[in-house]
């Protein structure tokens, strides 16, 4: 009861502060997703010109694509770039 009792606050948290793009809210957002390199430049690249657009925003097959793209804009390495693409598409849209 008491991990159902903390998810259940977790919910109401990522819930009351979806609108906003404090800490808490980042932190409570990417908790879900294990730690990994693409997980952190994801963290810290993505999230600055618009809010983050999140892995299950878009599927497998349209991440490539857009990774391509973003990451000349968040001027990432290479390696940086393809920790993020296995990062996103892991975590990705079904369908
Ligand atoms: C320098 C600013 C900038 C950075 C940094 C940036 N983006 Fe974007 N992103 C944009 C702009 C502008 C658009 C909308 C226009 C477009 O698609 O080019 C966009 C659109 C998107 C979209 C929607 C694309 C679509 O076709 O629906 C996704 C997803 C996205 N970005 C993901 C990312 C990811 C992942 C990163 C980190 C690697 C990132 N962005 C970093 C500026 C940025």
């Amino acid at each position: 009861m008491k991990t159902l009792g903390s998810l259940m606050l977790l919910a109401i948290l990522v819930w009351g502060c979806s609108k906003s793009t404090s800490p808490a809210a980042t932190e409570a957002a990417f908790s879900k997703y294990e730690d990994s390199e693409g997980k952190s430049v994801f963290r810290e690249k993505c999230g600055k010109c618009h809010r983050y657009k999140l892995p299950e925003t878009h599927t497998a097959s349209s991440w490539p694509g857009i990774v391509d793209k973003m990451a000349r804009k968040a001027k990432l390495s290479d390696d940086q770039k393809a920790a993020v693409l296995a990062f996103v598409t892991k975590h990705a849209k079904a369908s």
